[in-house]
């Protein structure tokens, strides 16, 4: 039998945080050469996902077509597949997607033909214009019967396309762009999902990036092998991040069995970004096969300590500092008793890649402004 699909959270790059609508079958193309040649593929970037603007029209039949950035999906998806690379695109559960292109209301199982056919093996799903606009992030106004009756025609939607990809036969990666209505973690595993996003859209600022990171608190219980929670595609390398702030964003993903799909240029990698983005250290938390989703341990103003145990028996500990001011530690406690761990434990800092040998609660780093500190702690 095929493995279990995304039994570790998925991992590869996707074009929107980047190219947006601008994306082109050549973007596409490129992303998957420099996946190779970067090291990103043998880290385990593998999927190679096609966000929205690709859609073009439906002919008389009602068969979907890609428009002329992208002539000949087949051929583009055979390039990726020679590459060792899998292939996603995307649409949505509406009439239209999110960029006004065609949706796949009504066309589901069609739809999904199509993509088995071009040898599609991920679908992000992205809950726009449903309900013909109905259901947005805004609705004031809307009675609480109103919303009861969205959010079940909602789930409905999601289910058709389970279904509809089901019956392709192919495996198929179903990640819902659902922004975390109806609280999406409770009922994902039921229409299929293998990852829900919980929030709305991330941007390349570390505001952005840290409330999205901390809004997480809470969801661990909701994640497992085959089926994860979804913060948002990384933007490790974009915008005007410091090393400390794509650091934390990438440790913090890690720690949260995020998805890893890098969502920067990569004709543009820098070898720091190469480096956060390929850290082994850091993807082996992420990966971790027990498959445990860290959760906060403790929070005070800008620092939180979160904890997540792996399947070695030893504990990922993070330190976030989402202040303005770096923060001794000396006299704040670790709580390593809430993390599983204890006093006498040795840790391990993963971006310093740095034994640190027994570790007591209090341990005396500096953690610098929107910075944080990653420990693998074990007995
Ligand atoms: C909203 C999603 O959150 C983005 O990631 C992207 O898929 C756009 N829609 C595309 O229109």
């Amino acid at each position: 039998p095929a493995p279990p699909l995304a039994a570790t959270p998925p991992m590869g790059w996707n074009s929107w945080n980047w190219f947006a609508e601008k994306v082109t079958d050549k973007d596409v193309r490129q992303a998957a050469d420099l996946l190779v040649s970067s090291g990103m593929r043998d880290a385990g970037y593998i999927y190679v996902n096609i966000d929205d603007t690709w859609e073009g029209v439906r002919d008389q039949n009602g068969d979907l077509h890609s428009n002329e950035k992208f002539p000949d999906m087949k051929a583009l998806s055979d390039y990726v597949h020679s590459k060792g690379l899998k292939l996603g695109i995307y649409s949505s559960p509406g009439a239209k997607t999110c960029a006004r292109f065609e949706g796949s209301m009504g066309h589901e199982d069609q739809d999904a033909r199509l993509y088995a056919s071009w040898g599609i093996d991920y679908l992000k799903y992205d809950l726009c214009s449903f309900h013909n606009g109905v259901m947005r992030k805004d609705h004031p106004g809307d009675s609480p019967e109103a919303m009861t009756f969205q959010y079940k025609a909602m789930r409905e939607a999601y289910e058709k396309m389970h279904q509809a990809l089901l019956k392709t036969g192919r495996p198929i990666v179903y990640s819902l762009c659902q922004y975390g209505f109806d609280s999406v973690w409770q009922w994902g595993p039921e229409v299929g999902a293998n990852l829900w996003r919980t929030t709305g859209d991330i941007s390349p600022s570390f505001d952005r990036i840290s409330l999205i990171g901390r809004e997480q608190a809470g969801l661990a219980r909701y994640a497992g092998p085959g089926h994860w929670n979804d913060p948002d595609m990384l933007e490790v390398g974009n915008g005007k991040l410091t090393l400390d702030e794509n650091r934390t964003h990438m440790g913090m993903w890690a720690m949260l069995a995020a998805p890893l799909l890098a969502g920067n240029n990569l004709s543009q990698l820098t070898s720091e970004t190469t480096a956060i983005l390929t850290n082994r250290e850091i993807l082996a938390i992420d990966q971790d096969p027990l498959g445990k989703q860290a959760d906060r341990i403790y929070a005070e103003g800008p620092v939180e300590i979160w904890a997540r145990p792996l399947a070695d028996g030893s504990v990922a500990l993070a330190i976030f500092n989402f202040g303005e001011q770096r923060t001794y530690m000396r006299g704040i406690s670790l709580h390593l008793e809430q993390a599983g761990a204890a006093s006498g434990w040795r840790a391990h800092d993963v971006w310093m890649a740095k034994d640190l040998g027994p570790i007591s609660n209090t341990l005396p780093i500096t953690v610098p402004r929107h910075g944080s500190v990653i420990l693998r702690l074990s007995k």
